[in-house]
């Protein structure tokens, strides 16, 4: 968990802010005489249950414990968390030590030094047996160009060879998974006598490659290892053409090989991306999730081989991305299975007949449907106890279902697929046991370098599920505006004049007030410490969909305008309940004060600004 997230759940505010001020807790919700203004009747108010204050007299102020801290003994925002942490006997020495990411641009140079050298090779004389073999695969040497293909040699000449003459560093190119130590001390290339496949990410950087083998060599890919720049479980292989097409679609294809995307590219099934040869996890389910529901809701096929499609590792992966499903950020994205018949891999699928894979794909069924048909078959059905596992087998995932008209469709299915009533069925299940839906913002581990835990692990445990379920991010809409402006100073402009407390983190708004002062990351690092910088690089390193300048800005306008939307609706909220309880003159004087934010509401709602 971030620092800022543990801080936050294990200070008592309602303790932290009686330190300085007379509370008077006889309501559910404590108050007191404003500390940061005089006044004469309590206008300070704090709410234990979501961890905020906020104070309806004239300062008109509010936030979380951290922003308390930071007006009441004029910190820092590192200087409060630090406080904070200590109260709450959290060490702050023992996470230093935590690895961190590290800038990328020096990796990428070199893998774009790389790949230009790997596609000379392939147009020079030694790349002729390859590109013959690509003309035996429908490739000709523009699309191999086009599709970012080349050729590793493995004679005297070496791409080591060829990065010392471009001034590359030995330790960058190891770092960036080129070039590798062998025991003799020497350096050899990483890949040699392999076709090799630029993998870019969404913003068109090149993070790694895969090579395959030429000669039927083991294994048959090599790709780049784990590096600062390449993790393989959170890319997608051709994100950067298909981001478009995902987004006007709201519907992705998840493939699993390198030569099916390209294959599917070429052919113009402009939505097609792969998962590299392994289960979709969930940080690629969120990955997609942003892409295809730019318009509230979308799809993801998952185009199954149809050998795999049975197994029962495959089987355990989709029942991972049912539960990744369930959780609140993923909601609106639909799940779909495909199995184009054949036993051909799309590759050939496609250049076969590209009519029949298109039919397959509109034919996809929903993931679940398919899940329990699948796993039937696993058991056998003929004896109670092949009954009784098959149901219990299923029913987590049914009880994980948050529609109760869907719940009730798959109890049925099941039930007939068995052969015993709905009641039946549902008294041989075990019942779930108790896993808060609505999760915690507080407890954001994902971006932290950590997998999915299900997909390698066989089964899943309700410890993971809930695990899952109280995972969701951050707040999105703040984090996404401080993405867009970290990454480009272009946006600026349109964002720099918001005022912070539109941001209701209080991370968010320390980093949003230190990007006011500057946005470049290395002057504001000592203002905002290392937990807030280390957000700041995720966030700054977080893909965005590739896209025009003019829809960037209107992407930031509208952040800006719902952040605001958001901040006085709330604030509303806030006030009407407390008018509920406060006497004749009381109220009277929060009337006053809410005049000026019901004017400003008004004219948020109005669209005057
Ligand atoms: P495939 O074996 O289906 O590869 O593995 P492919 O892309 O269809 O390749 P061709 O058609 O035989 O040339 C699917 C994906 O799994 C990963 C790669 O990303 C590959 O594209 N994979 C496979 C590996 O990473 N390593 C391997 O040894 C094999
Ligand atoms: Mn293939």
């Amino acid at each position: 968990m971030a620092l800022v997230d543990e801080v936050k759940s294990r200070s008592d505010i309602v303790q932290v802010i009686s330190d300085y001020v007379d509370l008077d807790t006889s309501s559910r919700q404590p108050k007191a005489l404003c500390p940061f203004h005089s006044e004469r009747s309590p206008s300070f108010v704090i709410y234990p249950e979501t961890g905020s204050w906020r104070c309806f007299g004239s300062c008109a102020e509010g936030g979380d414990v951290i922003s308390f801290m930071m007006k009441q003994e004029n910190m820092s925002f590192v200087e409060a968390l630090e406080q904070l942490a200590n109260r709450a006997g959290i060490k702050v020495e023992d996470r230093k030590n935590e690895p961190r990411k590290k800038p990328v641009t020096g990796l990428i140079e070199a893998n774009d030094i790389a790949a230009d050298y790997f596609l000379s090779r392939l147009k020079a004389p030694v790349g002729e047996n390859t590109l013959e073999y690509l003309a035996d695969r429908g490739i000709d040497i523009e699309t191999a160009a086009r599709r970012g293909l080349g050729l590793a040699p493995s004679g005297m000449e070496t791409l080591s060879g060829h990065l010392r003459t471009r001034n590359v560093q030995a330790r960058t190119a190891r770092d960036a998974g080129l070039i590798t130590r062998k025991e003799d001390g020497a350096w050899r290339d990483m890949f040699t006598g392999r076709l090799t496949i630029e993998i870019r990410d969404a913003r068109d950087r090149i993070i790694g490659f895969g090579a395959r083998t030429l000669d039927g060599s083991e294994p048959k890919y090599l790709n780049t290892p784990q590096t600062d720049a390449f993790d393989k479980s959170s890319i997608l292989y051709g994100l950067n053409w298909a981001a478009e097409s995902i987004r006007a679609s709201n519907e992705a294809v998840v493939v699993e090989g390198y030569m099916d995307v390209i294959a599917a590219h070429e052919h113009g099934f402009t939505n097609v991306v792969a998962s590299m040869g392994t289960a979709v996890t969930g940080m690629q389910l969120d990955l997609l999730s942003r892409h295809a529901t730019a318009g509230g809701t979308g799809t993801i096929i998952l185009c199954l081989d149809s050998d795999a499609a049975g197994e029962a590792a495959t089987m355990r992966a989709l029942e991972g991305v049912t539960a990744e499903l369930s959780t609140g950020r993923r909601r609106g994205i639909e799940v779909k299975v495909a199995r184009p018949d054949g036993g051909k891999d799309p590759d050939e699928a496609i250049r076969s007949n590209p009519d029949s894979w298109r039919s397959s794909l509109s034919e996809a069924e929903p993931l679940l449907d398919y899940l329990i048909v699948a796993k039937s078959k696993l058991y056998n059905l003929e004896s109670g106890q092949g009954i009784a596992d098959f149901a219990n087998g299923v029913a987590p995932l049914i009880y994980n279902i948050t529609n109760d008209y869907d719940q009730d469709r798959y109890w049925s299915t099941t039930a007939k697929l068995v052969g015993v009533s709905e009641t039946r069925l549902k008294s041989i299940v075990d019942k779930p046991r108790a896993i808060g839906r609505s999760g915690s913002r507080r407890n954001n581990s994902y971006g932290r370098g950590k997998k999915s835990q299900f997909l390698d692990s066989g089964r899943i445990s309700s410890d993971q599920v809930s695990e899952v379920l109280s995972s969701s991010a951050g707040d999105p809409l703040e984090e996404h505006l401080l993405s867009l402006v970290l990454q480009r100073e272009d946006l600026r402009e349109h964002a720099v004049a918001m005022p912070p407390e539109f941001m209701h983190e209080s991370d968010n708004r320390a980093l949003f007030t230190a990007w006011q002062s500057s946005s470049r990351l290395g002057e504001i690092s000592h203002e905002l410490g290392d937990d807030l910088t280390e957000k700041a690089h995720r966030l700054a390193e977080r893909e965005l969909p590739p896209s025009d300048q003019a829809r960037h800005v209107e992407d930031v306008r509208q952040c800006v305008m719902r952040l605001r939307e958001r901040h006085f609706k709330r604030i509303k909220k806030l006030q009407t309940e407390r008018l509920k309880e406060l006497d004749g003159e009381e109220a009277q004087e929060l009337l006053d004060q809410s005049l000026l934010s019901n004017e400003n509401l008004r004219k948020v709602m109005t669209g005057r600004a």
